[in-house]
């Protein structure tokens, strides 16, 4: 065991396994890094954080988080820039969101200062798995889920809290055919879809697969009541260029307030972009690609960045979008969120947590 400055435990890895890493070819979420950040809770307290090799845990098959789905989890990426210098985007954001999640589960919160510092030493210890090339990142990933063993329904009264990482590349691969969902549900208002909890991405398995069987990539959530309004992705949010103007759902308890999303958002006012948060009709949307009004959708999220949307189905009709050039706005947007989180541009904001 070494310390860092931070003062959090390391036990490092006997032999990397950097080496069996193809850099030029990161499938989303294929290799995890060699560290793991382990942070355990009981007694009412978070207890120290320990850097280990990532691996496998041993666990009570009675843990409570299997049963009852008290598990959240977070995505976050780190960049490296041209002159070493390591940046994590939005970090107090993504710190922010994770605290909804737990509240909404019943999970014990955790400090800026825990999160902060757990997220900077780790990415010391294993800062060598940063890529590089266009387009890749390191993907953090924060879960925390119960870990009492007890099979009575109850709030669990011990947790785990680890970071992991991941070299990837693009999430998409290609523009994507989505579908309007119009049969399924992912969140209602006043669940839990806001939340970045386990369960709301396992609900969405089924739907999606069906939809994929159909070939289709992904599916457009739409609201519980009516099925008339556009919700998200489920792996992202989504966005419009409808008359000119950036259009997205209006958040509500059952759409995730993606951090990529409010990024865009800002980024787009600044661009006179004119942006329009608000409830997008189905049918709005249907109109809107017949008489050519909508020129552009595609997805926002921390894992696809900006995907962009090739064809929407919608009530059984394929409607094929423009393919996005380098003056569309997803290009644009897309271009200069990049150039943020690398330095290329000033971070007005000040989005970029940075470890030299
Ligand atoms: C993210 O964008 O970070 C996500 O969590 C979406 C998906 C990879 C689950």
């Amino acid at each position: 065991m070494t310390a860092l400055s931070s003062s959090i435990r390391v036990q490092r890895i006997a032999k990397s396994k950097i080496n069996e890493v193809d850099f030029d070819h990161l499938e989303f979420g294929k290799y995890i890094s060699d560290h793991m950040l382990v942070v355990n809770y009981d007694h009412g307290k978070w207890h120290e954080p320990e850097i280990v090799p990532f691996g496998d845990i041993a666990m009570s098959p009675a843990i409570l988080s299997i049963h009852y789905g008290q598990s959240i989890f977070e995505g976050m990426k780190a960049y490296k820039s041209l002159n070493g210098t390591i940046t994590i985007f939005r970090v107090r954001k993504h710190w922010e969101r994770m605290n909804r999640s737990l509240d909404r589960m019943c999970m014990p919160p955790i400090s800026e200062e825990l999160f902060t510092n757990s997220l900077h030493a780790l990415m010391e210890v294993d800062r060598e798995w940063i890529p590089t090339s266009e387009g890749s990142s390191l993907y953090i990933r924060p879960v925390v889920f119960a870990t009492e063993s007890r099979l009575g329904v109850k709030i669990s009264d011990q947790y785990k809290f680890i970071i992991m990482t991941s070299p990837v590349g693009p999430y998409y691969s290609k523009p994507l055919k989505v579908k309007v969902e119009e049969t399924y549900v992912r969140a209602a208002e006043g669940g839990a879809g806001f939340a970045k909890c386990a369960g709301n991405y396992g609900v969405s398995f089924y739907p999606t697969h069906q939809a994929r069987l159909q070939g289709f990539d992904q599916v457009l959530w739409t609201d519980a009541k009516e099925h008339k309004y556009i919700d998200e992705a489920g792996t992202m949010n989504v966005m419009f260029v409808l008359n000119g103007k950036l259009v997205t759902p209006k958040l509500t308890t059952a759409i995730l307030e993606g951090v990529t999303r409010d990024s865009i958002l800002t980024l787009a006012k600044e661009m006179n972009m004119p942006v329009e948060e608000r409830k997008v009709g189905v049918d709005e949307l249907a109109e809107a690609c017949d008489n050519g009004k909508l020129t552009e959708a595609f997805g926002a999220g921390t894992a696809a960045v900006v995907a962009p949307i090739a064809t929407i189905n919608i009530h059984g009709k394929d409607h094929h979008l423009p393919t996005p050039t380098d003056t569309s706005f997803q290009q644009r947007v897309k271009q200069k969120l990049n150039n943020i989180r690398l330095g290329i541009e000033s971070d007005v904001h000040g989005w970029n947590y940075s470890i030299k």
